[in-house]
């Protein structure tokens, strides 16, 4: 599977660019499909276009399970990247869960309850600029008005985009058919730190993800030559962004953040004009909300004094995952995860965001599994993971699957797995 992946949206620089419904992302779809079709899945996809692959030998058809009280477990990831990102963040997590299912069937085990392999749409926001954008409108928390609006660099919008790929934009909304399917989730993904190589082990379970992040600062100034204006009558925008990117810094490091500003748009954007506008994407995270959002008011303020107009974009709180089901993850994991002595499986944080926190926050408990980065590096083409210890990820999910799809008496769900109220997203 993986070496199929390689060549896909594949960049000079050595990382990748799949940007939610390229024509990149839709070969990685017809891939999943594929992969999918092969297993003999049954592939449904939602009304955002998440692709859901079921497996499921029971009697009835998936819904019928579900309302007979055997929610299903989901597992997977995402397959689209930021720009030049590596090749690790997202597609490790849905081969590994494809994987997961072939490691199932080649122990004998049928899962008591339905099982999915999802491929959720634009989890980076690399082209329209919202991360999770797939899981969000699913659950309720973008709604398809404001999604549909969104541009990328080019002025095109999502809807052209979905249009051009062949879906119907009307049909963008939340989905609860398919959230009413799903009564766990687990997202295995590439470690981005490196925490798991200090502590020695090869695979981590989450407990919560930082509070972050996107702003948008637009920067006023006027465009006139650079050879001719005197300093004193220039309004240069690219002062107030230099004040930005280096205000982000320092107030990050008083407040125990971090602060990027990763992306920027010159206009004219010639060598010798003086910039008429410029704007900046800060994405700000941390371990605690109040000093992220003072991080934010405090550098909002100092632009506004420059003139500049800020625009929150997107908006995630802390996200915490469910206790009861990482620690019962723990203890299945317990010397299941590549090593012949039981050791103690670490619980990590992180400042990364996730499909997996967005269906937390809508009430399905979720779980994600980390695998060991050598580096830590993420988001670019130097992201690693070692074979042995993705190999280790698989083991590790398979572990997770058999023991939480694993049912009860007829008509009791699966142990542990949590039913929801309907509407409770
Ligand atoms: C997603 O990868 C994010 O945290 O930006
Ligand atoms: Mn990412
Ligand atoms: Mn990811």
């Amino acid at each position: 599977m993986w070496a199929e992946l390689e060549p896909v949206g594949w960049a000079p620089s050595g990382g990748y660019r799949r940007f939610a419904w390229s024509a990149e992302d839709l070969t990685l779809r017809e891939w999943f499909a594929a992969e999918c079709a092969r297993r003999g899945l049954d592939l449904t996809v939602d009304r955002v276009g998440n692709q859901w692959a079921w497996w499921w030998d029971g009697p009835g058809t998936v819904d019928d399970a579900v309302a007979a009280g055997r929610p299903g477990v989901a597992i997977g990831s995402h397959l689209d990247s930021v720009p030049d990102g590596g090749a690790f963040d997202g597609p490790l997590g849905v081969v590994s869960a494809l994987a997961t299912v072939d490691a199932l069937r080649a122990a004998g085990v049928t899962p008591d309850v339905p099982l999915a392999v999802v491929n959720f749409v634009d989890e980076e926001g690399a082209r329209f600029g919202i991360a999770c954008a797939g899981s969000r409108v699913l659950t309720g928390q973008l709604s398809p008005e404001r999604a549909l609006a969104l541009t990328d660099a080019d002025g095109t919008t999502y809807a052209e985009a979905l249009r051009a790929a062949g879906r119907d934009p009307d049909e963008l909304g939340p989905d609860e058919q398919t959230l009413r399917r799903v009564g766990t989730f687990v997202e295995l993904h590439v470690e981005q730190g490196r925490a798991l190589v200090d502590l020695g082990t090869p695979v981590a379970v989450a407990s919560d993800i930082w509070p972050h992040g996107r702003w948008r600062f637009d920067f006023p100034g006027e465009a006139n030559h650079a050879g001719t204006t005197r300093l004193e009558d220039r309004r240069d925008a690219m002062l107030g962004y230099a004040d930005l990117v280096l205000g982000a810094r320092h107030v990050a490091t008083q407040r125990g953040c971090v602060a990027t500003v990763g992306k920027v748009a010159v206009t004219p954007g010639g060598v010798n004009a003086i910039p008429a506008h410029v704007t900046g994407w800060l994405d700000a995270r941390g371990p605690q909300e109040d000093q992220v959002r003072a991080l934010v008011e405090e550098l909002t303020g100092r632009a506004g004094e420059l003139g500049a107009e800020v625009t929150r974009e997107s908006w995630t709180p802390t996200t915490r995952f469910d206790t009861d089901l990482a620690d019962r993850l723990r203890g299945v994991l317990r010397g299941a995860v590549g090593t012949e002595t039981p050791v103690s499986v670490p619980v990590l944080g992180t400042g990364a965001g996730h499909d997996a926190g967005i269906l937390a926050t809508a009430g399905v408990p979720s779980a994600m599994l980390f695998v060991r980065n050598p580096t830590g590096v993420s988001h670019s083409p130097a992201e690693h993971a070692e074979r042995e210890d993705c190999h280790a990820g698989v083991e590790a999910l398979t572990a997770c699957v058999r023991d939480l799809t694993r049912g009860g008496p007829d008509g009791e769900p699966a142990p542990g797995v949590v039913r929801r109220a309907d509407g409770d997203v």
